[in-house]
């Protein structure tokens, strides 16, 4: 059992390591900005190819975090009660509901709004006048979103640490603080310092 537990533990961290898709595509959209170029069909086009092509790797990494998260539930001999009476377990698993259900609010309706306005963007002249600010709504409003999913992955690795090693409940909530503001410094800027 030991064995199979740090196997999945292996796994479950490594999905966790995956899981810094927002923190990735927030720096990206920020960088976007300090280019400061305007809307244009080479550079807004690739940068929409990534977010895009991101997501439906998300949903795979999702999917192998709840498989993992469930068995290790089982092989750790936590018991599938505590899945809804243990505080850090209930968290995590809300978290990563929430973040599937943002996630698919973005890749089949926020991202799809997107496309047909960046299909107005042709390679040979410049963008129509009024389609940067239509763009720029729908953009802030899926930046938004992934500075929430951020805080949710944060939030469900502080209680997944939690569960491990048990520690103090103050401690836990104090780094769930600290993760809401770090979430809302990297939605806000760059993060050229990583940290600031
Ligand atoms: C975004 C989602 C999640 C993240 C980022 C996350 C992250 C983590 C991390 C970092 C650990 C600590 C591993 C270690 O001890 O080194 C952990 C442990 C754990 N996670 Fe998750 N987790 C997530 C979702 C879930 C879900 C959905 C479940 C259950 C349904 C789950 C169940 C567990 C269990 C049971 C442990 C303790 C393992 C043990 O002590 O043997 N996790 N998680």
């Amino acid at each position: 059992m030991e064995e199979w537990r740090g196997f999945l533990l292996v796994v479950h961290l490594f999905s966790t390591l995956t899981m810094a898709a927002p923190f990735y595509m927030l720096v990206v959209v920020n960088e976007r900005a300090r280019f400061g170029a305007p809307l244009g069909y080479f550079t807004d086009r690739y940068m929409e190819n990534i977010i895009r092509n991101n997501a439906v790797r998300c949903f795979i990494f999702q999917g192998t975090m709840a498989v993992s998260g469930l068995a290790l539930t089982y092989v750790s001999g936590y018991g599938w009660g505590n899945l809804l009476t243990y505080p850090p377990l209930v968290v995590k698993w809300v978290a990563l509901l929430t973040l599937t259900g943002l996630l698919s609010y973005i890749h089949f309706s926020l991202q799809p709004r997107i496309e047909v306005l960046m299909s107005r963007l042709k390679p040979d002249s410049p963008a129509p006048a009024d389609l940067a600010p239509q763009i720029s709504t729908l953009r802030r409003r899926r930046k938004r979103l992934s500075g929430i999913c951020l805080f949710l992955v944060l939030t469900a690795l502080v209680m997944g640490l939690r569960v491990t090693f048990s520690f103090n409940m103050y401690l836990a909530v104090a780094l769930v603080i600290v993760s809401a503001l770090y979430a809302w410094r990297v939605y806000k800027r760059p993060v050229s310092l990583g940290w600031i």
